[in-house]
């Protein structure tokens, strides 16, 4: 035999007996490691872990770091892995609006950026539970590429204040459409293999004060309010996390609260992740971890490492159950396995930015509310000669709300204003309407002032056939607004160009909404938001026509502080850092509903947004069922394709007996002119109940409840009554 032949045999052998090795490894491997057979459930596999671990290991899964300067990215926090188990590193990240990586004092690598999606009122204004999932799935995929497993995005509080300064993190007022578009956010976090994480748990409803501030109200209400966005949130999403917030609720902090975590949260709800704090929203080590909290996030926020040696302390001396860690560290354990993130720890794809920027834009696009347009100025007409832009950096970029939502834009931001106050930066994100609408209409002259100089602005508007202003509000987390008020000089603005010429456009750029004092002296607003790095060129589409303005309002734009429950933000004046009570005496009965019950008229109600086209619903019709159901016919009675959003309101009595108007359903329709649609809405019985305390139920009190469809919460002109079998609903 050739000398050839015997190293070829010599070889084959070699490599027989590598397989065989290699493979007598991995079933060692997998006999020494019984949870990563991916046939056992997530349950299953995290109980083989956690028989398998240490009593430090366990300790080890239940805190983490935010100071962690060993990793190539800033994390929010830092679990360390467990080699020895085959349990990778938890890497958590912010958040809700893109990946967002701090700055380091100002300024940032590449490798920090990423897609800047619009503001979650941006896309909770799209109506749109598809584009709020595909919002989730770009940032799951994203995270996944920077090598991230955890975002802290699936933020559902509701904005019961439209001064909260972290409402541009969320999705309104109303509990339907707020549970709606941020359960399918989570979702899309979730299906990329990423844990997401639903927040902040909960009543954390405004930012004055939130470490110190005690949420009273009624049980029921919270039921019937923020808990039910959370619940239609954790149904339609199932995140892998929860975190409980800074606030207290009824006197109980909410991450020792066994009423919310415990008994609504798991046992109700059946959520079966893990409870993680916000940072620094920590009190206690036996009392929070019986109360259903499993993990300190960012120990160094709190004032000491309540879960590391002091919760094994804690079951030395008997304070904590051994098993109660056991299924702390369980709970940690399913989600990483329910979620993928063991057996999938690398980075699926690299995040296509290209891509990913167009969705961007397009979510900036379908969010944009009109609400304003005389004379149908708007869109652009093709031919127009001049346009006038000024103020707000319309130059530039567009405005993005600060934070720990932050996101560093693809590109770097286009201008970083200090903010010392907020200890962070004002970031506006690189997407210039100016270029936008030069390069939409070349034939026009387009001219910029930035407004710092009235005179300059006005006589510039003077000149122009249509003059666009850019007005910005600053929101950001850890902050509320004093008032709903743009900054002054910005109202100044306005009035003189609107002065100086009628056809004035404003183009809003705020993280809430404000008031309008100058509502009647120009022709045209449009709500753009924090649009997102793509704002600029879904601005000027709007602006041109190129698409149509799809928005709708998901939280009331009221008319003056006045309107409001609570006219001051408690705690705004008096000195930061007190203990307060809020008392959110308005009940479930926030936003829309607060403002039908007391007949009080909003600048722009809950839901409204014009197009460039107009609509009629007509032909209701009613049917009786378990879940009962209405039908109407939507047309498109305009000259241009356009996308409607009928919505049905129920008026309905709450445990308190207090009868509220309640968003039960909406659909999104595009239609051609002359088009005409038959719609079908279901209404969960959910939606109409009222819940008693005392039974601990919900119950549905009514033979038939008051119906309507409308364009908007103020505007329900096709009315019908449903009728409904009363009863009392299953837990
Ligand atoms: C913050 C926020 C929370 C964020 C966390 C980590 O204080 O309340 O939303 O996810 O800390 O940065």
């Amino acid at each position: 035999m050739s000398l050839k032949r015997i190293s070829g045999s010599l070889f084959a052998l070699a490599l027989l007996l590598c397989l065989v090795a290699a493979g007598l490894a991995a079933g060692s491997r997998r006999n020494d490691r019984p949870w990563m057979d991916r046939g056992l459930s997530p349950d299953a596999r995290a109980r083989l872990v956690v028989q398998a671990m240490t009593e430090p290991e366990k300790i080890q899964l239940l805190s983490s770091t935010s100071v962690n300067p060993d990793q190539p990215l800033p994390l929010a926090g830092l679990i360390r892995g467990i080699d020895r188990l085959g349990i990778p590193a938890i890497k958590e990240t912010n958040a809700g609006l893109g990946i967002a990586i701090p700055f380091r004092n100002g300024h940032h690598n590449t490798a920090d950026e990423a897609t800047a999606l619009p503001s979650g009122l941006a896309i909770a204004a799209t109506w749109s539970p598809d584009l709020a999932y595909a919002a989730g799935s770009l940032i799951g995929s994203e995270a996944r590429a920077k090598g991230l497993n955890v975002v802290l995005g699936g933020a559902a509080n509701l904005a019961r204040d439209p001064r909260n300064g972290r409402n541009f993190e969320y999705a309104g007022e109303d509990p339907l459409l707020t549970g709606s578009i941020v359960g399918e956010a989570i979702r899309g976090i979730g299906d990329r293999h990423v844990i997401s994480t639903m927040k902040h748990f909960a009543v954390n409803d405004q930012e004055t004060n939130r470490s110190n501030l005690n949420a009273v109200i009624e049980p029921a209400a919270l039921r019937e309010s923020d808990l039910l966005a959370f619940e239609i949130a954790n149904q339609r999403g199932h995140p892998g996390a929860v975190m409980c917030s800074y606030n207290r609720v009824n006197g109980t902090p909410a991450c020792e609260n066994d009423w919310l975590l415990n008994r609504i949260l798991r046992k109700e709800w059946g959520f079966d992740g893990w409870v993680m704090s916000d940072w620094g929203a920590v009190h206690s080590t036996a009392r929070a971890a019986q109360a259903g909290l499993d993990q300190q996030s960012g120990v160094e926020w709190d004032g000491a490492r309540y879960f590391g040696e002091a919760l094994a302390a804690s079951v030395k001396d008997g304070a904590v159950p051994g098993r109660q860690v056991d299924e702390m560290a369980q709970r940690v354990l399913r989600s990483l396995f329910a979620a993928g993130v063991v057996d999938d720890k690398t980075p699926a794809t690299l995040a296509d930015s290209s891509r990913d920027a167009q969705l961007a834009q397009h979510l900036a696009e379908r969010g944009i509310v009109l609400l304003k347009n005389s004379a149908g100025l708007l869109p652009l007409a093709p031919d127009i000669a001049h346009v006038a832009v000024i103020g707000g950096h319309a130059d530039i970029g567009v405005m993005s709300g600060g934070g720990s939502s932050q996101v560093i834009p693809a590109g770097g931001p286009a201008l970083q204003i200090p903010a010392p106050a907020a200890a962070t930066w004002t970031v506006f994100d690189p997407s210039s309407p100016l270029n936008a609408l030069a390069a939409k209409r070349p034939q026009a002259h387009v001219d910029y002032a930035s407004g710092d100089d009235l005179k300059t602005a006005a006589a510039l508007a003077r000149t122009a056939d249509v003059a666009i202003v850019f007005a910005t509000k600053w929101e950001a987390e850890g902050h509320d607004s004093g008032d709903l008020s743009l900054p002054a000089d910005e109202d100044a603005l306005i009035d003189s160009v609107a002065a100086a010429n009628p056809k004035t456009i404003v183009v809003l750029e705020t993280g809430n909404p404000v008031r309008m004092p100058w509502k009647d002296k120009v022709a045209g607003i449009l709500e753009a938001w924090y649009p997102g790095q793509g704002g600029g060129e879904a601005i000027a589409n709007i602006l041109v026509g190129n698409t149509e303005p799809a928005g709708r309002l998901p939280i009331t734009f009221p008319a003056g502080d006045a309107q409001l429950p609570r006219p001051e933000i408690p705690g705004y004046t008096s000195s930061p850092g007190n203990p307060i009570d809020v008392d959110y005496r308005e009940g479930a009965a926030v936003g829309y509903k607060w403002f039908d019950a007391r007949r009080i008229a909003p600048l722009f109600p809950f839901g409204f947004g014009l197009s460039y086209t107009s609509f009629a619903f007509h032909d209701l019709s009613v049917t009786r069922s378990e879940v009962p159901s209405v039908s109407f016919t939507v047309t498109n009675t305009g000259l241009r394709r356009g996308s409607a959003v009928p919505q049905l309101y129920a008026w309905a009595p709450g445990a308190d007996g207090q009868v509220t108007q309640r968003l039960v359903g909406w659909r999104r329709v595009d239609l051609a002119p002359g088009q005409t649609e038959r719609v079908d809405i279901e209404v969960p019985p959910l939606l109409l109940a009222g819940f008693d305390a005392e039974r601990d139920r919900w119950q549905l009190s009514e033979t038939a409840y008051p119906i309507a469809i409308g364009a908007s919460a103020g505007d329900t002109p096709l009315t019908a009554s449903l009728p409904v079998a009363p009863r009392e609903l299953p837990p």
